[in-house]
């Protein structure tokens, strides 16, 4: 199958309209383009520049399916038990941030996780002691960069942690160093469903504060 034609999207427009997205087929990302969108992720920040990341790219369809299905436990532990409760329609989402519809997504991601054509695991070195509380500040800008160039071609994807519970097991299956440490799990690939449509949020007035903790202002 052809790859889907890439709509130009400005900058301040894509940082806008980039949610995560699930609903992932499993046509392949051509590796020229899986090499840019990593090339754009690793020009993101990190501490001193000392850039002590590894980016760990997954297509073989075995271990995408060990993960997935380790992942589908964690999923499984932590959301599926609460399904009745958490799909019920008449939710609002405010207690989790899930709302119905994003229970579904993020129930069918963790179905079908093996299916999306890419995982890619960023991963940090000298980390897997760490007690350094900001510790991921010298990679989520990047990993952040990875989705937004993903998003300029036309490729979703969203940042998971539910594969934890088996940390020990996917560290040894990706033979990571000791030192080292997965800091997410991203799932790429072009959308099957849904759309590019703004992320929904608090309202920036609630969560800005001017000057000094509890001066919120509004917004003219
Ligand atoms: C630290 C972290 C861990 C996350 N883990 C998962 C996960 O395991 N599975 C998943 O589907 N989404 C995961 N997410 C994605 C969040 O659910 C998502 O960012 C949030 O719901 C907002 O989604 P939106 O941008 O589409 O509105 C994670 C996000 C972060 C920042």
């Amino acid at each position: 199958m052809s790859q889907p034609v890439p709509e130009q999207v400005g900058l301040l427009e894509g940082l806008r309209s980039t949610p995560s997205r699930r609903y992932l087929s499993d046509t392949p990302i051509p590796d020229d383009l899986l090499w840019e969108l990593l090339d754009t992720a690793i020009r993101g920040p990190s501490g001193g520049n000392r850039q002590r990341w590894a980016w760990l790219v997954v297509t073989d369809p075995s271990v995408k399916t060990r993960i997935a299905d380790w992942y589908r436990q964690g999923w499984d532990a932590a959301y599926g038990v609460r399904r009745e409760e958490l799909s019920d329609p008449g939710r609002s989402g405010v207690d989790t941030g899930l709302t119905p519809s994003s229970y579904r997504a993020t129930e069918y991601l963790a179905q079908h996780l093996g299916e999306a054509p890419v995982f890619v695991v960023p991963v940090l070195r000298d980390a897997a002691d760490s007690t350094d509380k900001r510790l991921g500040s010298s990679i989520y800008g990047a990993v952040q960069q990875l989705l937004l160039a993903a998003r300029a071609h036309g490729i979703g994807g969203v940042l998971t942690s539910l594969y934890l519970g088996a940390e020990d097991r996917v560290d040894a299956l990706l033979g990571l160093p000791d030192d080292a440490a997965t800091m997410g799990l991203v799932p790429l690939g072009y959308p099957a469903r849904g759309r590019w449509s703004q992320p929904r949020r608090r309202p920036v007035e609630e969560v800005v504060h001017w000057e000094r903790w509890g001066e919120t202002r509004t917004r003219d």
